[in-house]
């Protein structure tokens, strides 16, 4: 596998407890079995599952780890938060990091998450740091510049070999879970622009992520920049996110 090989995660968000993920895990694995061997695959569970999906997931499986969000501090009096180590004992392998709705909801500023983004870099999981415009942002015509000003919010401190170790997720606000996903060429113009932003990006993962269905991943596969997808609603049924990477994959 190379840096930019097909990477497809699914984000549950808050859906699933510990014993339907083990259901799914189990009409999943055999289907991600059959699946080409250079296609990364990762479920990102809510952190009640984590221990279900690991133990569900045998070791040397088809399918990776990921959590949804992660603290930027290492331990100690944060009430309610989640410390990387603590991911780490579950061989979580990517954390998502700056999800829209955790910016929304959460009030996460760019300056949390940058923090977040090295912590998680400090303890070897792979950041997937999500980045979108609203549609307000993006009919003023200023898509391009918010995602890349949300980027080097996040990632401005990184050395060029932590920076070349992170995935991307071109997220639109308005595209998730709306149905609406964005035109193809609209994803792979900001995915060009971040990956040209800094050198340490070119050879990236750039996942592109809002309503991507089984019917519309392939498209995405095709566009030069993009390598994979962020898959919400989409991932949440084991046939259905599995006949989402066949199909994107197939062309
Ligand atoms: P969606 O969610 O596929 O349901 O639009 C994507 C995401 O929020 O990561």
């Amino acid at each position: 596998m190379t840096r930019r090989s097909p990477l497809f995660v699914g984000n549950w968000k808050m859906n699933k407890n510990a014993s339907q993920t083990r259901s799914f895990v189990e009409s999943f694995l055999p289907l991600a079995e059959n699946l080409p061997t250079n296609v990364g695959i990762a479920i990102a569970p809510p952190f009640t599952a984590l221990a279900a999906a690991a133990a569900a997931l045998h070791s040397g499986s088809r399918v990776a780890l990921a959590a949804q969000t992660m603290s930027e501090f290492a331990e100690g009096a944060y009430t309610g938060e989640i410390a990387a180590s603590m991911l780490a004992e579950f061989n979580v392998a990517y954390v998502i990091l700056g999800h829209s709705e955790r910016r929304f909801y959460q009030h996460e500023s760019d300056a949390t998450i940058g923090a977040k983004v090295r912590a998680a870099l400090d303890a070897e999981i792979t950041p997937i740091l999500a980045v979108g415009e609203s549609l307000e942002v993006r009919e003023a015509g200023n898509a391009v510049a918010h995602v890349l000003t949300q980027i080097q919010a996040a990632t401005g401190e990184l050395t060029d070999a932590q920076a070349a170790r992170i995935v991307l997720a071109y997220e639109p606000i308005w595209a998730i879970g709306t149905g609406k996903n964005c035109d193809r060429d609209r994803a792979q113009e900001i995915a060009h622009a971040a990956r040209s932003a800094r050198r340490a990006f070119a050879d990236i993962p750039i996942l592109y992520g809002g309503s991507m269905k089984p019917e519309n991943a392939a498209g995405y596969m095709e566009m030069p920049d993009i390598d994979g997808g962020l898959v919400g609603g989409a991932s949440l049924e084991a046939h259905s996110f599995a006949g989402l990477i066949a199909g994107a994959i197939a062309r």
